[in-house]
């Protein structure tokens, strides 16, 4: 009788490590031995290509018409190279869902009530969001316990951040009121760029406790590895990008099963 922890990786800003942070988070909770079910949420399916499946093969069954209510999480699941990790695939189609669903009953509810069926199967479930706070972004954070936010270390990294906590906040208001944030994971850290420094202390500074410590560098065998459909971790396992993931799954594992109950807020 596992509950999924549900955890939606969001950021409505575009490039800031959300599909990086949801493969090798996912990839290296299911090397840690826990079952992970990723959703790729974002029709551009980077997640999925990320992880070498071919979204072709999963044209009649995916999050689109898991979505729609067509299939069931369970039949829409494809296995991955991973042991313990699975996913469901996302294409094209998904900008439909957007659309249709708009007069659909329980139109936010739909990946809730679709996670509720396999509950029971997975300890994490990881959402990769898109870059926008459409209703693909509102269905994850209703559906999710928490949402993980990645902020690159540039100038801007704050931007946009505030409208994302409003959404978040009307989301626990009126749609799911235990969600919370599981924390900010500072991403494309370059330790030889002195600004870098400055955005991590700012965030530090602002958040406190809520960032995580393990910062991920940025490293380019993370940029490689999606072309090759590998995580990190089996594309070069001693690389700085993929011991750095490691040790985000293993903080974040410290927190959500490290702690007394209800002491992880
Ligand atoms: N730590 C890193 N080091 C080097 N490159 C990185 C790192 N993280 C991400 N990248 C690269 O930066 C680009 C954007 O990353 P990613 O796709 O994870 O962002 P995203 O937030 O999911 O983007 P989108 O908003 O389009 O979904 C990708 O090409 C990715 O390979
Ligand atoms: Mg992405």
């Amino acid at each position: 009788m596992i509950t999924s922890r549900v955890i939606c990786i969001a950021n409505q800003k575009g490039g800031v490590g959300k599909t990086t942070t949801s493969v090798n988070l996912a990839a290296s909770l299911a090397k840690a031995g826990r079952s992970v079910l990723l959703i790729d949420l974002d029709p551009q399916g980077n997640a999925t290509s990320g992880l070498g499946i071919k979204r072709h093969e999963f044209n009649d069954k995916n999050i689109y018409h898991v979505l729609i209510g067509t299939k069931t999480i369970l039949e829409a699941v494809a296995s991955t190279s991973i042991a313990g990790l699975d996913i469901i695939v996302a294409n094209n189609d998904l900008i439909g869902a957007e659309i249709e669903l708009v007069d659909a009953e329980r139109r936010e509810y739909r990946l809730k009530d679709a996670l509720a069926t396999v509950s029971d199967k997975y300890q994490f479930v990881i959402i990769d969001c898109p870059p926008s706070l459409g209703l693909l972004t509102v269905n994850a954070l209703t559906s999710a316990n928490t949402f993980l936010v990645p902020l690159q270390c540039e100038y801007y990294a704050l931007e946009g951040l505030s409208q994302l906590l409003n959404t978040a906040g009307l989301i626990k208001k009126r749609l799911n009121p235990s969600l919370h944030i599981e924390g900010i994971v500072l991403t494309m850290f370059d330790s030889r760029n002195n600004l870098s420094h400055q955005v991590v202390n700012e965030i530090q500074t602002h958040f406190g406790n809520k960032v995580f410590s393990s910062i991920i560098p940025r490293n380019v065998r993370l940029s490689e590895a999606p072309s090759h459909g590998k995580p990190i971790i089996d594309y070069d396992e001693k690389s700085l990008g993929a011991k750095r993931y490691k040790d985000l799954a293993e903080e974040l594992l410290r927190r959500v099963e490290g702690v007394p109950a209800n002491g992880g807020n």
